[in-house]
């Protein structure tokens, strides 16, 4: 997935409009990982969205790295690097651990591999195989992601976003795939390689399980996805996806922007709503977490 890498990518945009994930999450992770806390890789870690809350949520680990194949990415997460001198970035692919140095790539010396919203896009087998050649025995391989929002209070305007996202006259030919409809599957038929992974732990939640209240046991999972934000603020979002980013470079500015025709098209079929009209926010999820064997 390149497009993430583009020079023109707003990686700016991509960090405000973005969710981070819920404290409870990484106080799932937290409990989920035995032993030793050296060192986590957060592998795909865009603008470090998943890199700096593990440093500031999963307790004790004296390093957190995160490493992505977009130098924009990476130089947005390192300008937001504070004064936490355990927390570093790294250019790098997926499947690629040399910047550990010889003396620990492919030796079995990490702690924690983590995938972020990012495996999708990857191919699973060799990159299992590689986590496997960097994770030490009994060390933690947990990987999660979202899709598919919807405003929760109105489920009358679910057409319209799926719309946007996947219509063939809007972003649906945009998307690089398999990728986007794996992710779009939540990974359910991607299983862990039992030469190298055991113990695994998994859940999802679906927006429709968040709005029916029968379905309680799925509202306490861990990752449940949601943000307050107005309806202009979504367009933002939408304007993050790589399939906009796609479409725009094909359309400049020759066209009406697509994330704008959905405020108004929101708007008219919601009246109630303005581009300033705070919304809830709630994506479908998903998590793995596994050992190593
Ligand atoms: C949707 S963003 C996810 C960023 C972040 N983990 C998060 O939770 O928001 C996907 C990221 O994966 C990166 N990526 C895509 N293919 C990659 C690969 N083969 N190796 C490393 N990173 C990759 C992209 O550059 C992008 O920053």
């Amino acid at each position: 997935m390149s497009t993430f890498s583009e020079s023109d990518f707003d990686a700016e945009r991509y960090d405000r409009s973005r969710p981070s994930y819920p404290d409870r999450f990484y106080a799932a992770l937290d409990k989920y990982h035995q032993g030793p806390r050296r060192c986590v890789v957060d592998v795909g870690c865009g603008p470090g969205t998943a890199t700096f809350q593990m440093a500031a949520l999963l307790s004790g680990f004296e390093q957190v790295v995160g490493t992505d194949i977009s130098p924009t990415m990476i130089e947005k997460a390192r300008s937001a690097s504070g004064s936490d001198e355990r927390v570093s970035f790294e250019v790098s692919s997926g499947n690629e651990f040399s910047f550990l140095g010889a003396a620990k790539a492919n030796r079995q010396t990490l702690d924690m591999v983590t995938a972020v919203e990012c495996v999708h896009w990857f191919d699973f087998a060799s990159f299992q195989s590689s986590v496997a050649a960097n994770l030490r025995r009994g060390g933690t391989f947990a990987i999660w992601g979202y899709a598919d929002a919807a405003f929760i209070d109105y489920p009358e305007l679910d057409a319209v976003l799926n719309d946007v996202s996947y219509g063939r006259d809007q972003l649906g030919p945009f998307w690089q795939q398999p990728g986007r409809n794996v992710l779009r599957g939540m990974l359910e038929n991607w299983v862990f390689d039992s030469r190298y992974f055991a113990d695994e732990q998994s859940a999802e939640v679906r927006v429709a399980d968040l709005r029916a209240p029968q379905h309680l046991h799925a509202q306490q999972r861990p990752l449940i996805l949601s943000k307050e934000m107005t309806v202009s603020d979504y367009a933002n979002y939408v304007r993050t996806f790589s399939a906009y980013h796609t479409w725009k470079t094909k359309h400049g500015d020759s066209e009406e922007d697509i994330a704008e025709r959905l405020v108004e098209t929101i708007c008219t079929v919601q009246p109630e709503l303005t581009p300033d009209s705070k919304v809830q926010v709630a994506w479908n999820t998903f998590y793995k977490f596994a050992r190593r064997v």
